[in-house]
Order: C-alpha cells, then structure tokens, then sequence
C-alpha cells in the first residue's frame, strides 16, 4: 500500500520535473552535464520574472535593524505576540520563553546541539522531538489529504496542529515545555506582565476576566506575530539573490546545486523543492508532504530507554487522528531547507549532528547501513531501528538517492556531500555579498 502510494508519489514529482526541464531547456535527455542543469534551472528561474513574496528589497530592509524589528510593520496584535514570544514569565520555570527554543538569533531555531530541549518546573523534563526553525511557516497549509491521497501540510513534524494559534497552545501547557498546569496559570501570569494594560487594549478590557478567552488571544498574538513579522520570512539568502540574479554563486556552490536538483544523483529538491513557483514564489524547500527516511533511534533522547516507545510521527503516538493509518507509521513532515546550516541536530530525533552525517545517512543509509545502525555479534545490521518491525517496510527505499542496496556505489560521493554542503550554506538567511 506504502509502495504504491510512493510510487504515485514519486510519478507526480517526475512529471513535474520533466515539465520543467521540457519546457525551458530542450529535453531532459540533454542533461547529461550537472552544470548544465543548474544553469539551466538559474535561466528558468528568472525567466519566471521577480518573485512577490521576497522582493530584492527585503534584504535591504532587514540590513537596518535585526533584532528590535520595527513595530510599526506588525498589527497591534502581532505586535503583543512579539512580546509574548519573549516573555519567559509565562513558564512555570520563568525561565522559559518561546524564545529560547526558537532563538530570532539563530533562524528561531535552538541554539544548543541537545537532541531535545529540556522543560518542567525546573527545566529538567526532556522532549520527545528536536526544536524546527520557525521560519517561513506562514506559507504552511493546513493539513489535508491530496487527491491522491498523499498527506500534506499542518504544524509539527506530524502536521497535527491546523494553524499556528493551535499549535501555540501546547508548549504553554506541555509538562515538557513552558509546562504551565491550566490556562488559568497562564492568564494569573499574563496579569502580572508588563504588557496586560496594551493586552486589555488590544483584545477588548474584558479579556484579562476569562482564561480559556485570554489563552485563545494569546496564541492568536503568537499566530500574527509569525505571520507578520519579516523577521520569520525574509528571503534574503545568497541563494535568493542568485536567483534575482544580484550575486554570483562559487563553482562549489554550483556544483551542489546541480547534484541537488540532478535526479538521479542527490533528487533532494524532489521533496525540497529548490525553483520558484509557477507563480513566481519563492523555494521553500519542502513540498509539505511526509516521508519516511528510517532516522536511526537516538538512545540520547531518555524515552527511548524504554524499547517499546517509538515516536511514529503521522501515526502517533502525540498525534491521535491517524492511529490507524499503519501505511503512514513513521512518516515525519519534509522540513524546510532554509537556514539547515544553522542547525546543530538534524532530523526529528536530533540523531545526527553535522550536515557531512545527514547527508551521508541519506545516501550510505543502504550501501553501508553499518555505519548507522547497530552491529550484532555476528555481523548483521538491525536496519531501520527506530522503527517496530511491522512498519519497518514504511521506509522510501524506491527513490533516489535512497533507492541502493548493499554492494552499489553511493548515490553522492564524498567530494560531492561537500558540494551539497556548500549549496545549503547559501540557503542561510541574512546573506550581505562582501566586495
Ligand atoms: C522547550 C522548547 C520549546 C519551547 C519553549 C517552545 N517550543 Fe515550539 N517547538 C519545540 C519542539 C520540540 C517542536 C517540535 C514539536 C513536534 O514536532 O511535535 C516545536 C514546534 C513548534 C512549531 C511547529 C513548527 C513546524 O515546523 O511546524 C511552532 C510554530 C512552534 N513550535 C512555536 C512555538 C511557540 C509560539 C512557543 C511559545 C508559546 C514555543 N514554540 C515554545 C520546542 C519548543
Ligand atoms: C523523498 C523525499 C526526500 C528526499 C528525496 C530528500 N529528503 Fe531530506 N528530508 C525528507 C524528510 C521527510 C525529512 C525529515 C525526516 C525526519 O525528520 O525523520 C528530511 C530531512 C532532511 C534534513 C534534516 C533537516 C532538519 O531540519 O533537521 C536535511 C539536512 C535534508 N533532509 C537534506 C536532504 C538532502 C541534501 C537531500 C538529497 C541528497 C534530501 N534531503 C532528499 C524528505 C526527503
């Protein structure tokens, strides 16, 4: 069943790139040069005209002022959800903040290379799942299923949350995380804070009176506040001033590209997606889709002391819709490849933490599975371990560059892991061109 979806899946992708090579530069055929391709995509990209979404401008405006953004772009609610965001008053710790798991400084994503953060009173309960960057997910849709049936879109690596308020709803109250007991703890708090007066002005003087009505304002605040602020979408990379064609990318740089979108070496940008959209949109580097990759269990996550718990992303256990869903058991969220090289763990158990094993993960994972998972005594490999035996066939092994098997060569080789490495370091946002 898994099979067949993935085939679909991986049709729907091929035709779509073929499109687009046909239809901007001879036939697909004529690739046979990975520079070619690149340079190819480059024309493509630009010949689809400026994009609306992250205007050359942008990159200007954001050189002013970083970290005290401007007030006066946001609504007064987003405005108060900027505040809200910082304010680590609203923790049963007080120490806690959305902020300090989602650092503005370091593309809202962690700052510390801990498989998963630690919450609680006393900031010594782990989590479950590695800490997302925030950015970008104001162009997330909500979750649903395609027609073909593919899941897509939503919050969190399993997209259980519909909207962002939904989703700030739960680190206010995981035992995990901001670890308040009740909404009434949160709005006791909210009272003290030194934005309660702006707070009543904004969302009516009643509003400080009822908790379940001041809770659902404040992840409304925390909602606009992501969507609105440029901070979270600047689109100001080297690599979106390569494709307004402003700066030049280094031959390395090039190279990684190419083997990034070629198909049959990395075929990373069939799920991250690299080329503006047919409306001129930027890359996000997703499709919203899910997938499972078969991330080794990471014994430095403290619930995987105990064997039986498997975290299985679109089937649960923290999400409880699609229990049933035996076909999408370990299927996690593509995540956005902008600002990756921030990044100190990858993946959604933190298991690796550098790009050179990500990606070597990705396309060693079946050629030389031993330098992944474990090794019994008598030389077997227990392949897929963070997975329970019955899903274990979940895991893509039909597309490339995971698509080996024992004996071949890897789909990337080590000088061109470095390659992709390069070409990633441009999807950093915040890129000032030195001259
Ligand atoms: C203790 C660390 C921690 C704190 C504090 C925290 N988060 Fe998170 N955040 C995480 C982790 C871990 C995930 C991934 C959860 C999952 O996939 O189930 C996450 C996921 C998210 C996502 C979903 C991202 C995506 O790719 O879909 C959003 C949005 C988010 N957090 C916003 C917030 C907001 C707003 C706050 C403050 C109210 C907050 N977080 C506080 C750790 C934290
Ligand atoms: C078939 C879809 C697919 C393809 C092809 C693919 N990826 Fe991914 N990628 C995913 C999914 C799904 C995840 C999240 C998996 C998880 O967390 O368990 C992911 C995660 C990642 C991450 C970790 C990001 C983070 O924030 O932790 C990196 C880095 C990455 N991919 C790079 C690549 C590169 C480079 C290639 C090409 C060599 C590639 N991917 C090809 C689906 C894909």
């Amino acid at each position: 069943m898994q099979q067949e979806k993935i085939g679909i899946h991986h049709m729907l992708k091929k035709t779509v790139m073929s499109q687009f090579l046909g239809s901007n530069c001879a036939t697909a055929s004529a690739f046979t040069s990975k520079l070619t391709l690149s340079l190819c995509l480059a024309t493509m990209i630009s010949a689809c005209g400026g994009g609306t979404s992250g205007s050359a401008n942008s990159s200007v405006a954001s050189g002013a002022v970083a970290s005290s953004s401007a007030d006066a772009d946001l609504s007064p609610q987003a405005a108060l959800g900027a505040k809200i965001f910082r304010d680590t008053s609203l923790s049963a710790s007080g120490k806690l903040a959305c902020a300090s798991c989602h650092n503005p400084d370091n593309a809202h994503a962690q700052t510390n290379d801990l498989s998963v953060q630690l919450g609680g009173k006393n900031l010594d309960v782990p989590g479950f799942r590695a800490a997302p960057s925030l950015r970008y997910l104001n162009l997330t849709p909500t979750f649903f299923f395609a027609a073909d049936g593919t899941p897509t879109g939503g919050f969190n690596r399993d997209g259980r949350a519909l909207t962002l308020a939904i989703q700030a709803q739960r680190p206010l109250l995981a035992a995990h995380e901001m670890a308040n007991t009740s909404k009434a703890d949160v709005l006791a708090s909210l009272k003290r804070a030194s934005y309660a007066e702006q707070f009543r002005q904004v969302f009516g003087a009643a509003v400080l009176d009822d908790a379940d009505t001041a809770f659902d304002r404040i992840t409304f605040a925390l909602q606009q506040y992501q969507k609105e602020d440029k901070d979270f979408h600047p689109y100001d990379s080297k690599y979106d001033q390569f494709l307004a064609g402003t700066v030049k990318f280094e031959d390395a740089e090039l190279r990684g590209l190419a083997l990034f979108n070629n198909p049959t070496k990395g075929n990373c940008a069939a799920c991250h997606i690299s080329s503006k959209g047919a409306d001129g949109s930027s890359p996000l580097f997703t499709d919203f889709t899910y997938d499972n990759i078969g991330v080794p269990r990471n014994t430095d996550i403290p619930a995987n002391a105990d064997a039986t718990y498997f975290d299985l992303g679109l089937c649960g256990p923290d999400r409880q819709d699609l229990t049933a869903r035996a076909d999408l058991c370990g299927a996690f969220k593509v995540p956005m490849l902008r600002n990756v090289a921030t990044r100190k763990v990858f993946f959604h158990n933190g298991r690796f933490k550098n790009l050179r094993d990500a990606i070597g993960f990705y396309v060693r994972r079946d050629t030389n599975p031993e330098e992944w998972y474990p090794v019994a005594a008598d030389g077997s490999v227990a392949k897929f371990n963070d997975l329970p035996a019955q899903y274990q066939g979940n895991v893509n092994v039909t597309e490339v560059p995971y698509n080996r098997t024992l004996g071949m060569a890897p789909a990337l080789s080590a000088d061109e892991i470095e390659d992709v490495i390069k070409f990633l370091g441009t999807l950093n946002d915040g890129y000032k061109a030195t001259k």
